[in-house]
This record gives structure tokens, sequence and C-alpha cells, in this order.
């Protein structure tokens, strides 16, 4: 079997927080997407930093010394984990206030000036809202790339008529945080870059599942965050040299002339970098190689085919339930291992908390902040709908717990 050699006891006891026992069972978490549990190197690295002295950068202290180094590492492992170059690399409280700040300094950038932006239905708010805020009141229309509710996929038809001539910047997420849907995502930038438009790619959901290389992709901005990863809670995103000088005009006065801390607002999360560099490191450990890149590769290779294993399990475990309806595109459609249900005859709120309270597996419930896809699916009613989002560290035996748990549900159920 693929996942023969897959080291899952290694991995769990990483993570301190799988020791939890709650109702005789082991706590099962299913709530990744929403946050990953923390790797053990990481607490304890974040906490021997803030135990061993601290200080702020550009001191001559040993401990700001240390300080600078650490925030130098972890621009380096980030950008080795993003494919990007470090002087890429911006990191601030997470992905919505960074989308939201870069969407501020982008539309002063492009003043008066007459054009659209485009945004997607699939996405999470935070890579929507910051830009149709940013451009209220200016002269910048939005457009949106619907989503295919039967495919469950974005429409690609839809897409050359949605990014002309006129177009400043494409906002599109690499994968759904609902439904693991992976968008299609090369030809969306091959299309934005042939009319000269910008493109913020949201890497929240797709960093803690697969491999990406942002200098290949060619896109201008990527974000991410590392509470999503196995770390703190820190946001980053990854930009495109070029796009700096855009940015620039927005900078504050406490902040370096210097890409890419120009674009760092006041004093950045230091404990919270260490825990970023040791999150990353984690992730590598997973896998085999000399370099940190290939063993990035490695250990993503490892992981995809694990949790795809947990899902099909999943999948097919739920499918066979006659009371559960599954909300995921087409077998041939690349997907996360997210996988979004909804119980007929039970709010999702409800469904979530017998799990919780019963079986100790934590699913969570409701839009996800993917409001307008979850209204596209239709299911925003009954407490929208519930996602199993499988991480690293789950098993085999908390997927057939939560198939068998959600099988013995129907004896609550009218239906
Ligand atoms: C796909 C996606 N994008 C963006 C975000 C927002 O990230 P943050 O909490 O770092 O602002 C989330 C959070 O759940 C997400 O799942």
């Amino acid at each position: 079997m693929a996942t023969v050699n897959y080291p899952i006891e290694q991995i769990r006891e990483a993570f301190p927080a799988l020791q939890r026992i709650e109702n005789d069972y082991f706590a099962a978490y299913f709530d990744g997407p929403g946050g990953t549990q923390i790797a053990k190197t990481v607490i304890e690295a974040m906490s021997n930093y803030m135990k061993n002295g601290v200080a702020n950068l550009g001191g001559e202290s040993p401990t700001s010394k240390e300080t600078e180094a650490i925030v130098h590492q972890a621009r380096e492992s980030v950008a080795t984990l993003l494919g990007a170059n470090k002087e890429n690399i911006v990191f601030g409280a997470n992905m919505t206030t960074l989308t939201f700040r870069v969407a501020r300094a982008l539309c002063k950038a492009w003043g008066d000036g007459v054009g659209n932006i485009v945004v997607t239905e699939m996405d999470h708010h935070a890579n929507i809202d910051p830009w149709i805020s940013a451009v209220e009141g200016s002269n910048i229309s939005v457009r949106t790339i619907q989503v295919d509710a039967q495919k469950k996929t974005l429409d690609y038809a839809n897409i050359e008529a949605s990014i002309t001539e006129d177009t400043k910047l494409v906002a599109i997420g690499l994968a759904s945080n609902v439904i693991g849907t992976i968008n299609e995502v090369v030809p969306i930038i091959r299309r934005a870059k042939e009319v000269g438009a910008l493109v913020a790619l949201d890497g929240v959901h797709a960093i803690p599942h697969f491999s990406v290389h942002f200098n290949d992709l060619g896109a201008d901005f990527m974000f991410c965050s590392a509470y999503k990863f196995f770390g703190p809670h820190v946001g980053i995103v990854a930009i495109n040299e070029v796009v700096f000088e855009q940015l620039a005009q927005f900078k504050l006065e406490p902040a370096s002339n210097e890409a890419p801390e120009i674009l760092e607002t006041g004093t950045i999360n230091f404990e919270g970098l260490v825990g970023v560099t040791e999150a990353i490191e984690f992730i590598a450990s997973i896998g085999q190689g000399n370099l940190l890149r290939e063993k990035l590769n490695s250990a993503y290779k490892q992981i995809m085919v694990y949790e795809e294993h947990l899902a099909k399990r999943l999948r097919d475990g739920l499918g066979k339930v006659d009371h559960i309806v599954l909300y995921q595109a087409d077998e041939q459609v690349f997907k996360t291992p997210t996988i979004a249900f909804k119980v007929i005859g039970m709010d999702s709120k409800l469904v979530c908390h017998y799990l919780a309270t019963h079986y100790s597996l934590h699913l969570e419930y409701g839009d996800f902040y993917a409001k307008r896809l979850v209204e596209k699916l239709a299911v925003a009613d009954k407490g929208g709908l519930v996602r199993a989002g499988i991480a690293p560290y789950n098993t085999v035996e908390e997927i057939d717990r939560l198939i068998e748990a959600l099988q013995h549900l129907r004896k609550y159920l009218h239906v």
C-alpha cells in the first residue's frame, strides 16, 4: 500500500495536543483548515526564544543580534517553502491584514486610473473583501469569476471575458478551504499576464497540503498563514520585487526604506518567526533529501499520498451513508483532503456538537467565510456545511470513527 512507509506514529508524537483524551477517546482534530495543531518543536523553540532573553532589532546586545538572525532565517525558510526569494517575503499579523494592507497600497498607486479587478466566488472573503473595499469610491470596478455549482469548480469558460485589457488585478485562491477544489491558476495567471494585470494568490489552504513555487507560477503576490501549517499566528506574503515600488508609497515612517521590511508595519512577531522556521523544519522532517527544498518536496509528496488515502476512505465511507450529501467536485478534479457535507435533516451545528461530545471528533460547520461559494451551492441554511479537514496527523482509526459516528446519527434523524 502506498502509505506503508508513512511515519504516522512519529508524526503524532510530534504534536502534544494529540495526547488529549476526551470521553475515553484521543481527541481527533479534523479542523486543520481552520488552524492545525502546533508541532512540539515549534512550541519549544518559541518558548526558548522568550526564555533566553529578547530584544528589538538594531541593538548591540547579543539578544538583538540573535533576533536579527531569527528574522533573517525565517525569511529564508519561508522563501524556500514558497519557492520565492527571501527579499520577497513580508511578515504580518495574518493573511487578511496583509491583504488589506497590500490592497490599499495598490489602490493608492492606481490613483484615478480606470479599470477593474477580478475576484472569484470560490474564495475565502479574506481574498475578496480587502480588494473590494480598497477600490470602493475609485474608478475601478469589481468583476467576479463564478463557480459552476454543478461541477464545484470555477467556471473557466468565464475567464477570457472577465480578465480583459483594463484588468488591474486578479485575486484567486489556490484551493477552496470548504470543498477542497484546487483551482487551475496557471491559465488564469497566463491570461492576467497577457493583459498586464497583477495576480494575488491566496495560498492559505494550499500550503499545508501541496508544494507551490511562487517564482515559477509568475504571480505577483502569494499569501499564507503559518497557523494553518503547524506553526503560530503569523501572516506571510511573497511579493514580486517589481511590485514593491508600487506599494512603497504607502509606507509608514517607522518602517525601513528597503524591501521587504518597507511593508512591515511596526515591530513584527519575533517569537512567531521562530515558530514559522520550526514549522517549516517540521514539514521538512517528514521528507528526505539534502537541501531544505528537496526535503520539503519529498515531504509534500508523502503527505499528499497519505492524506489522499485517508480522504478517499472518508469520501467512500460517507458516500455509502444515505443521510449524507457530499459537496465535492468530480474524481478527476484535483482536491485537497478537505471534505464538506451535510446531514439530511440535521443542523450542521448540531452535527458538530454530537461528533465532539460523543466521539471527540472535532469538525467545523458554517460557511467558513467562503460565503459566496456556500450560497452558490445553496447550502447556507441549517448551519451551512460540515467540514472534515484531514491533516498529516489524522489516522485511519479517526476516519473510521467519523464514518461510524455519522452512521449512528441515523437514529436521531426524522428522515
Ligand atoms: C483560504 C483562506 N484564506 C484566507 C484565510 C484568512 O487567513 P488569516 O486568518 O490568516 O487572515 C483563511 C482562514 O481560514 C483561509 O482558509
